[in-house]
């Protein structure tokens, strides 16, 4: 029996090699290449295959893997939003993705991006670059001041609103799904619009979909408060660029924390020496204001959430293949 893995990286080794020591039985086999068409051909002689990407899942990928035999693919991470449902089908692939692997890394990064911003860090930095060891303007806000936004309480909404009750902020939440906990802490308002009318701070956390895509654009905007600061690690598509770089420009939007771009794969995991030499223009933009901090994708990536990512694939590709129905298999009829 044999798993091939694609995009392992040098910090996924140790934690791939205890899952390999733990399965004598498996052959496990990798590349640090991405799945593209290119590198479908390396799976060959495989039951199944575990993969991460941020970039697309080509057809013409999945149609290697399918004529090498393979109906097993386990991504390390939760956004699936890389494939096309309707590849998967066609092609008779069934997928898991790892829902669960550390909702506390991508929530604590959410809480630090706002705490940074709230408290002016980025200026205080160039300051201090400059020698400069003075306090005015750069004059914070606290945590308990603010009323904070959660769109989405799945399992990271949920940390990210344990957290910031532990500052003393205000939250108020927004889903279609109703978890009991949260609303019997009475935090979930009726809509969107009510949300962006309390929120002094909007943090996302909700899968994208072709419903979603932009909600964050010109008219939310005009609904949210002056001043609002937006919170972004879910994914980029979610925010419309150009809307949030016109409300920055008109100081509508007080601030950003970015872990995620529309078009981030231009840019991101790539070393350009200095944000002037940015490719991208809207994120160029974007990151030359003091008021944005921007990172790259990389809220998930702690040693415990790595370690899950590849047990929990891992383990999910070998219980396909073993014939099993894990929990984490992803409904692509939807
Ligand atoms: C996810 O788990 O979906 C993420 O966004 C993490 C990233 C490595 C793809």
């Amino acid at each position: 029996m044999k798993i091939f893995a694609y995009g392992i990286r040098e910090d996924e080794q140790p934690s791939l090699k205890k899952w390999e020591t733990a399965h004598p039985d498996v052959e496990v086999g990798f590349t640090d290449y991405t799945l593209t068409a290119d590198s479908a051909h390396l799976a060959e002689g495989s039951n199944g295959v575990v993969t991460l990407q941020t970039s697309p899942y080509t057809r013409d990928a999945l149609e290697v893997l399918h004529q090498l035999g393979i109906k097993y693919i386990s991504i390390r991470n939760v956004g699936f939003d890389n494939f096309k449902f309707q590849d998967l089908n066609e092609l008779d692939f069934t997928l898991t993705n790892v829902p669960v692997y550390s909702p506390n890394a991508i929530a604590e990064h959410a809480v630090i991006l706002m705490g940074r911003l709230l408290r002016r860090v980025p200026e205080f930095d160039q300051k201090m670059d400059n020698g400069d060891f003075t306090w005015s303007p750069t004059i914070g806000k606290e945590y308990r001041e603010q009323t904070v936004g959660v769109v989405g309480t799945g399992h990271i909404g949920r940390v990210v609103i344990q957290i910031l009750q532990g500052f003393g902020a205000k939250v108020v939440a927004y889903d279609v799904f109703h978890n009991p906990d949260i609303e019997k802490q009475g935090l979930y308002v009726d809509s969107l619009e009510e949300l962006y009318k309390k929120a002094d701070i909007i943090t996302l956390h909700v899968p994208l979909f072709d419903s979603n895509k932009h909600m964050i654009n010109d008219d939310s905007i005009a609904q949210m408060k002056d001043g609002v600061y937006i919170i972004n690690c879910a994914r980029g598509e979610l925010v419309d660029t150009d809307a949030l770089i016109k409300g920055l420009d008109s100081g509508k939007i007080a601030g950003a924390g970015l872990d995620v771009l529309d078009d981030e794969n231009s840019v991101f995991g790539k070393v350009w020496s200095s944000r002037e030499n940015i490719p991208n223009e809207k994120i160029r933009n974007l990151a030359k204001r003091l008021n944005v901090i921007i990172t790259p994708h990389s809220a998930f990536y702690t040693e415990t959430a790595i370690h899950n990512m590849i047990t929990t694939s891992f383990d999910s590709n070998l219980a396909l293949i073993e014939g099993e129905k894990p929990q984490n298999i992803v409904d692509t009829n939807k």
